[in-house]
């Protein structure tokens, strides 16, 4: 049997891909076995090149292979994994690089809580949300009443918190008995019929709903200008800073 034969059948007899009927799939198709990649470049075992028009599903958005990535991984700070009690300096130094952060977001972003990877993320910003709700006058004990707010179409992952801010009933209803409240309000790159600019009537209704129920306000979690899953739909960032300077909202991206 060859590599590319033992890769095949192993991954036919054990691998579970994402977001694909397997049995229909399995039927069709058999797995591309990718041998390199470089930038936006996968080579085949056949020796076919494609290219990786969507990061292969934006998961590499530099890029395959990037050099300062590889570099940064080797280096021998990358092997202490655990931040807990410790100051690890890469990372810090990476850190306070970030502080930069703070021109774009001038509310304080200049901390930095290091996660595994994009829907650990989003659940520690919801459990950040709600306890800042629960510690802050006028919220303080009324945690209960920190219900998020996400976008119709709004995609920030497969963990069960991630999946309740998510506003694709497709991923959402095979799992709805054990996902928590989100209040869902229209996106601005919602198509509305052609009238006026989508995301000012988005925002009108964010704004609305803001001001009528600001202090059961736990955090509002948008993809910043393009929701990707509910198909590379963008919205201008007009729409990003409407929401964040008026309201003086926190703003999470993810
Ligand atoms: C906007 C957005 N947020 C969060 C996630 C989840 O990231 P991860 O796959 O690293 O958990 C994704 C994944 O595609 C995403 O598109």
């Amino acid at each position: 049997m060859t590599d590319v034969a033992r890769i095949l059948a192993a991954d036919r007899a054990h691998v579970w891909h994402p977001y694909t009927p397997m049995d229909e799939w399995r039927a069709r198709h058999d797995p591309l076995v990718v041998v390199r990649a470089e930038g936006p470049w996968l080579e085949l075992a056949s020796g076919e090149r494609l290219f990786d028009s969507n990061g292969s599903w934006w998961v590499s958005t530099l890029g395959h292979n990037h050099p300062r990535l590889v570099a940064a991984l080797r280096a021998p700070g990358a092997r202490a994994l655990s931040l807990l009690a410790r100051g690890h300096h890469p990372r810090v130094g990476g850190a306070a690089r970030r502080g930069g952060l703070a021109a774009v977001a001038p509310r304080k972003l200049d901390q930095v809580f290091y996660s595994d990877d994009g829907s650990t993320a989003v659940e520690a910003a919801v459990k950040m949300t709600v306890q800042y709700h629960a510690q802050s006058a006028p919220r303080a004990g009324k945690e209960e009443d920190a219900v998020p707010r996400a976008l119709d179409g709004a995609f920030h992952g497969e963990t069960i918190g991630a999946t309740s801010l998510g506003g694709v009933e497709v991923f959402r209803r095979p799992f709805a008995s054990v996902l928590f409240d989100c209040v869902h309000v229209p996106s601005p790159a919602d198509d509305v019929g052609g009238c006026a600019p989508s995301w000012a009537l988005a925002f009108d209704a964010i704004a609305e709903l803001c001001e009528q129920r600001r202090d059961e306000l736990a955090g509002i979690v948008l993809e910043p200008l393009v929701q990707g899953a509910a198909g590379m739909r963008f919205y201008p960032p007009a729409y990003l800073r409407a929401v964040r300077d008026p309201l003086r909202l926190s703003t999470t991206c993810s």
